[in-house]
């Protein structure tokens, strides 16, 4: 397999569709929901899937394409060549903001991340990974992830976590965000997971994302000797919904272990 054509190619067409979203900040958006009032779609998020989608069958038409709105493939399993796409992650900042979003795409083989990129369109700051190649910042190496306590951490978490919810008894959380340094919330997961790489942030946690929140953030985050996993600490499968606790090598093991107690906090976890 030809990875570096691969990643050329990734690469080529995440700054054009970059380009694509910018010229779109002037024009009036197609907004609806979708699962609920603030579960927001655009137009320009169902475009640039396709977009992604028409380049990857033109060139690689042995590929399959795992992507938010549902113009891709359907799944059993991620063998062969996979594209997991989130073609605007944040879409509620996209819409509200016209800043805080990102394109997140990650190519797996066989369900492990070969290439990772989270394209930050505003700021024109793509980051990428090729699995043991090291990961960039456009171009610029990135220094490998050290610990780091839990005191002098900051950590992204959504208010959500700690307010009564569904999926976690949110007393849970209280005693961590009380002991960090600082939590913070940007509203999009793969910018939360490359801020997690370079250091901006030192952990990140949620309770509910799918696969293409994840996908390509997570090769960029493992390549710099980050941990990914869902908060009972297993390896995530991409292909169903799940937890995630992103963090410094070391500091995911010392959350593990003093505040998620393991999984031993999970409620309703089959109901939505
Ligand atoms: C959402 C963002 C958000 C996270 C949600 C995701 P979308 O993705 O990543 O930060 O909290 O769970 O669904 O819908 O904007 O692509
Ligand atoms: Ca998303
Ligand atoms: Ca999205």
């Amino acid at each position: 397999m030809n990875w570096d054509n691969i990643d050329t190619h990734a690469k080529n067409w995440v700054k054009e569709a970059g380009e694509k979203i910018r010229s779109s900040f002037d024009k009036t958006l197609d907004i609806r929901t979708k699962s609920n009032p603030n579960d927001l779609v655009t137009n320009i998020d169902q475009e640039i899937e396709q977009f992604f989608i028409k380049k990857v069958r033109e060139t690689f038409p042995e590929h399959k394409i795992l992507g938010e709105e549902g113009f891709g493939d359907k799944f059993e399993s991620l063998d062969g060549i996979v594209w997991i796409i989130d073609p605007i992650d944040g879409t509620m900042n996209f819409v509200h903001q016209q800043r805080n979003f990102a394109i997140s795409l990650g190519v797996y083989e066989n369900g492990v991340g070969k290439i990772g990129m989270i394209y930050d369109v505003v700021h024109d700051e793509l980051y990428h990974a090729m699995s043991g190649q090291g990961a960039y910042m456009n171009g610029e190496k990135l220094p490998v992830s050290e610990d780091r306590t839990v005191k002098e951490a900051i950590i992204a978490l959504n208010a959500t976590w700690v307010m009564e919810n569904r999926r976690i008894d949110h007393n849970l959380l209280i005693p961590l965000a009380r002991e960090v340094r600082g939590t913070r919330s940007y509203g999009s997961a793969a910018l939360e997971l490359v801020f997690v790489a370079t250091g901006r942030l030192d952990a990140y946690i949620s309770l509910r994302l799918a696969p293409w929140d994840v996908a390509g953030g997570a090769v960029i985050v493992e390549e710099l000797g980050g941990k990914v996993t869902n908060m009972r600490g297993e390896k995530l499968d991409f292909l169903t919904q799940d937890t995630l606790l992103v963090a410094r090598p070391g500091l995911h093991e010392t959350i593990l272990r003093d505040y998620l107690m393991n999984g031993q906090w999970e409620k309703n976890s089959d109901s939505e």
